[in-house]
């Protein structure tokens, strides 16, 4: 295992899984499942996932190409939540790649260029006569315009920012919309002459074109955003177009999803072996479940109890998949291995590091046990897919300047399958609802891969474990208790090593520090620190100091990220 650099010894966080310090930049979507994944990923030195144009799960798909906006994403979630499976591609993806999968239409996203720049990014020009429905949104609006003959500068001013439109056309794309709508608009360029062929469907005071349609060819842009919330109408101008204008029917469903997901693992996997790790969080959970629904007792899953998880999280473990799924599960007891490993450990990246050290080779052993082993199953979700094209983003890359671990033997090479590979975390949730877990695993907050031993400040023992295991319960049943619980990106208790003195009954006390901590956040890469009602508070530290021994005081942490981070550690 290699030394920690001096920069990481210096108290700082150092780079994580989620990138450098503060995790500049990195989408953590489902922190437990992403390590542990890592893990693997790194100790099979797997590829990354591949993507090919005949493994979609449904016919009826509409395309986005992302020319470089930070809401390409969302453009297509929000399609999704039609219930038509849409894909994000790369701008330049060459039209024969786009026709391969036989789409009902595309959609162009925003981006941060000018179509006038030299170099500005530009799709296959066969796309304006290939005969798809496009539809084009801000940047891919102004590339529609002057790619087919109209002409685009840079605006007077530069709008940014809540707009109002005028409807002129409300036949097709703006079909129901009122004859004034607020929306969003964010761009430095505009059109002053629109293609031939190109009529007017909205206007504002700054822009005569801030909708075009060419019905003919069928290829519509509009110069607003109506992909994000400020855009009320935004989601029926999608719905006119994906399902008016393209005719997509909306047939993807996580019942769907579920069938044609389970039809294709049964036809991959054959007579085959299957492993899975589980983590305890959702992603592995659904993973897991689908692929058993497929082949049944070919699938083993492997749940490495490190002794870091929360209470009773081990045991709901047990009880789904085993008791109530009837799966083969592996549930190996690491705990002593682990809090041997974090003896006398208190550097946080010196803790992370030999956590993940550990895991692999607990899972070798294991893995090494069950003999032939064809197929690894991983709950990679879409976000990481789409991230993978670029490699410093990616969670396995991240970890592998960590954690220095050996890799498995060459003689356990498996494929990988990956059956949540294009679903978003929402829709992860819904197929997990769909196929009958618990709603307590499936819509759980967030949990960091190292458990409990990045929320015990200084080293982590079994009775410091306790500890916080009991406080932890105590935030989190309050939590609930409040409804307040999925309003919450992570809410948790931290065990600090401060002790202050207090008074119970007649005695003076000299005991553990906790703090609370609960914050909001759409991702995990800035977060504030909740505004939890007093009396929740008041609860959740009378509770804490009556019921849980060694500690006398609680405080509530106040911070938000940027400048401090989730974890304590
Ligand atoms: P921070 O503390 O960096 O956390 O603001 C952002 C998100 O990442 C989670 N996190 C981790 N997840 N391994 C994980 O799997 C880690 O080492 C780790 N550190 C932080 C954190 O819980 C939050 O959701």
């Amino acid at each position: 295992m290699g030394e920690l650099t001096a920069e990481g010894r210096r108290g700082e966080r150092g780079k994580t899984i989620h990138g450098e310090a503060a995790n500049a930049g990195h989408r953590v979507l489902a922190p437990d499942d992403a390590e542990v994944e890592a893990y693997l990923e790194v100790a099979l030195d797997a590829p990354p996932p591949a993507r090919t144009a005949d493994d979609r799960p449904t016919p009826d798909t509409v395309l986005v190409l992302d020319f470089g906006s930070q809401t390409a994403q969302l453009i297509a979630r929000r399609v999704r939540e039609l219930h038509v499976y849409s894909e994000l591609l790369p701008y330049d993806t060459p039209w024969p790649e786009i026709a391969a999968r036989r789409p009902r239409g595309v959609i162009l996203s925003g981006g941060p260029a000018s179509v006038y720049e030299p170099g500005a990014p530009r799709p296959d020009p066969r796309l304006w006569t290939g005969g798809l429905p496009v539809l084009g949104i801000c940047y891919g609006l102004q590339l529609m315009a002057s790619e087919l003959g109209g002409n685009v500068v840079p605006a007077e001013k530069r709008e940014y920012g809540p707009a109002t439109i005028d409807v002129t056309d409300s036949d097709g794309l703006l079909h129901g919309l009122r004859a004034e709508e607020p929306v969003w608009m964010s761009h430095g360029d505009a059109i002053v002459t629109p293609p031939p062929g190109f009529a007017a469907l909205a206007k504002t005071t700054s822009t005569p074109f801030a909708g075009l349609a060419d019905r003919e060819r069928r290829l519509f842009g509009i110069q607003f955003h109506p992909e994000v919330v400020h855009t009320p109408a935004g989601r029926d101008i999608l719905r006119n177009f994906v399902l008016g204008l393209c005719g997509a029917s909306p047939s993807w469903t996580p019942a769907s999803f579920i069938e044609t997901a389970v039809a294709d693992i049964r036809g991959r996997v054959g007579e085959g072996r299957v492993i899975c790790a589980l983590s305890g969080g959702v992603d592995s959970a659904v993973a897991a479940t689908l692929v058993h629904r497929a082949v049944g007792d070919q699938l083993t899953c492997i749940y490495v109890d490190h002794g870091l998880m929360r209470k009773r999280e081990s045991e709901l473990l047990r009880e789904t998949f085993e008791r109530n799924l009837g799966m083969n599960l592996l549930m190996v007891d690491a705990r002593e291995r682990f809090l041997a490993r974090l003896a006398g450990v208190d550097d946080p990246e010196e803790k992370r590091r030999r956590i993940g050290d550990e895991f692999i080779r607990v899972f070798e052993e294991e893995a090494g046990r069950i003999g032939r082993i064809d197929f690894l199953t991983q709950g990679t979700l879409y976000p990481d897919v789409i991230e993978s094209t670029a490699p410093e983003t990616k969670a396995a890359q991240k970890i592998k300047t960590h954690h220095n671990v050996g890799g498995l033997p060459a003689d356990l090479r498996f494929e990988l399958i990956e059956p949540l590979r294009y679903l978003f975390k929402d829709e992860v949730r819904a197929v997990g609802i769909e196929l009958g877990l618990p709603e307590q695993m499936v819509m759980r907050q967030p949990f960091p891969g190292p458990g409990l031993a990045i929320r015990i400040i200084g080293e982590v023992t079994a009775q410091r474990l306790d500890t916080l295991r009991e406080a932890d319960w105590i935030v989190i049943d309050e939590i609930k208790a409040a409804g307040l619980y999925r309003r919450l990106w992570q809410s948790f208790a931290i065990l600090t090593p401060v002790r202050s003195v207090g008074v119970m009954g007649d005695v003076r006390t000299y005991a553990n520090v906790v703090a609370v901590r609960a914050v909001t956040s759409e991702d995990g890469m800035t977060a504030d620190w909740a505004k939890l009602p007093y009396d929740v508070l008041a609860k959740i530290s009378s509770r804490i100091v009556n019921e849980v021994p060694g500690v006398n005081r609680v405080v509530y942490d106040i911070s938000s990220k940027p400048p401090a981070t989730i974890e304590w550690e």
